[in-house]
């Protein structure tokens, strides 16, 4: 294992996933993981990330100075290389400018790192420190002309360090390094794959849970928690049940196409529990749409432990958490948008010990592992959907009329995409029923009912967005078809909004 200290560094995850491209497995921790820490993961390897700091700051990031003395292999990034600069006795120096984006490295002396690559190549820089002075045993491998020292190491004690970003694209060699970094320095071997990864879990899952132990899972319909559920169940097989709540707030045909592959195909004990009443119940006049969030989780819950405790004993929690999850609790203070508690989450209070075999995932690691796990791919590529579902797009009180109008208007939408061949390249496009009316004009009859507004968006990680450029015949099929098949609705509209200043969904 690859351990990435972070310092805080907008490309840490691209390290990260980089690194598991070749096939090594990594784990990121903050940089202010203890050196105990650090020691009880065994690492075989060591990657300082970059940073947005100064070394010589006040409080700035820094490392236990144990860690040098472990004998590992480490690579400084930016101002990994900065600190470790700093730390071993070199000299960095502030800069008044920034030097951001692609410029030519020229190799000053080979060393395992640079290995096979050209003399000169293009690297990504992003950067306003930089080191003037390496440490004592270490030498200048490669430099740029804004960047005398734009790379060094001492190869003797396995210690090296780039001023570039080799984890991004633009750095046209950098997985090259990477790969001479991991292989050749690190002596490490690239075995890391989801097959093994599948047989290293399902093993760890079968020694965890005991024989005569039951797990429960919370299957929401969505990716993560029906590839963890179809995992889990490798493992245990008819000891793990999920429970499946439908909140009624489900897209059309949703519930039971989510029953009829994970039953049918997996053969799985999946027990669904119908409680669209007591949802809607519990949201008749309510508008407020944090309410409706709080509402529907705490609902959720309820409903949840009561179908749980009709099991028995249950020992164990099965749960779809994926890595930027653990990351963004981890290390990130947002403010709070939008509780994004999500539906099929964890209760606090609840007696369960967790099974979160998705927790050092990306998504697209999760498709993978779904695909290895032959899980239909109608399944894996599914939009992200939120818990609260259709109740935070319809705006306003959530009815069951509306609800019917909104899952015609969705299964539409979502339909012509498809047909267009344009669902993958789409993140997230849903329809969302606005708490208004309008006029409009039907045969020769005045009609007064509602807009839809289309959301379609292009993103990485629902953190920021795009909205989608449809071919505008698309986008003229949808409309005709959801004013002339979805009742009560006479006008659609496009939302052309970026996140931000908007967000995806409009609650
Ligand atoms: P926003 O609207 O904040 O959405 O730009 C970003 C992503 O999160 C989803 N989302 C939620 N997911 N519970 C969830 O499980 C929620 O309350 C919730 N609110 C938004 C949204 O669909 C998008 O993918």
């Amino acid at each position: 294992l690859v351990l990435i200290l972070d310092f805080g560094g907008q490309y840490t995850q691209l390290i990260a996933r980089r690194i598991r491209e070749l096939q090594v497995y990594c784990e990121i921790v903050p940089y202010n993981a203890t050196y105990e820490q650090i020691q009880k993961i065994n690492p075989r390897a060591l990657i300082f990330s970059g940073g947005a700091r100064s070394v010589y700051e006040p409080g700035a990031p820094a490392v236990d100075p144990r860690l040098y003395q472990m004998g590992l292999p480490i690579l400084g990034i930016c101002y990994g290389m900065q600190l470790m600069a700093k730390d071993l006795g070199g000299v960095v120096e502030a800069t008044e400018k920034r030097e951001y984006g692609k410029t030519a490295l020229l190799v000053k002396e080979e060393n395992q790192l640079f290995a096979g690559l050209p003399q000169e190549m293009t690297v990504w820089m992003s950067h306003g420190d930089l080191v003037k002075e390496v440490p004592p045993g270490f030498t200048v491998t490669a430099t740029t002309d804004n960047t005398p020292i734009a790379a060094m190491g001492n190869p003797e004690a396995n210690l090296y360090a780039v001023q570039f970003h080799p984890e991004v694209v633009h750095t046209t060699q950098g997985k090259v390094l990477l790969a001479n970094f991991l292989f050749k320095v690190a002596a490490l071997s690239g075995t890391w794959t989801m097959e093994s990864f599948i047989e290293n879990t399902v093993a760890q899952i079968r020694q965890t849970v005991g024989e005569n132990e039951q797990a429960v899972c919370a299957l929401s319909g969505g990716v993560d928690s029906s590839v963890a559920a179809v995992l889990v169940h490798q493992a245990i097989g008819d000891r793990l049940t999920c429970i499946f709540v439908d909140h009624g707030l489900l897209r059309k045909n949703e519930a039971e196409q989510v029953m009829a592959t994970l039953t049918r195909i997996f053969k799985m004990k999946i027990i669904k529990v119908d409680a669209a009443e007591e949802f809607l119940e519990k949201l008749a006049g309510v508008r407020d749409p944090e309410q409706k969030r709080k509402i529907i989780g705490a609902e959720f819950i309820r409903v949840f432990e009561r179908e749980a405790a009709k099991l028995g004993k249950i020992d164990y929690l099965v749960q779809g958490t994926v890595y930027p999850d653990v990351i963004e609790s981890g290390t990130a203070t947002a403010s709070v948008i939008k509780s994004h508690h999500n539906v099929g989450g964890l209760p606090e209070d609840l007696q369960f010990k967790l099974i979160e075999p998705l927790k050092f995932l990306f998504k697209d690691e999760v498709r993978r592992l779904g695909s290895e796990l032959r899980i239909p791919e109608e399944l894996l590529w599914r939009h992200p959907f939120p818990g609260p579902g259709l109740a935070i797009r319809i705006l306003g009180e959530v009815t069951r009329e509306k609800l019917a109008i909104l899952r015609e208007a969705d299964a539409i939408f979502i339909e012509e995409i498809k047909k267009a061949g344009l669902y993958r390249e789409i993140w997230q496009a849903f329809p969302v029923l606005l708490d208004l009316r309008t006029v409009g004009v039907m045969g020769d009859q005045r009609t007064y009912a509602y807009p839809i507004a289309l959301r379609a968006i292009t993103s990485d990680d629902g953190m920021t967005a795009d909205w989608y450029r449809f071919p505008h015949e698309v986008l003229a099929r949808i409309a005709n078809r959801i004013v002339n098949e979805v009742p009560h609705v006479n006008r659609v509209v496009y939302d052309v909004t970026t996140k931000p200043p908007a967000t995806i969904e409009w609650e």
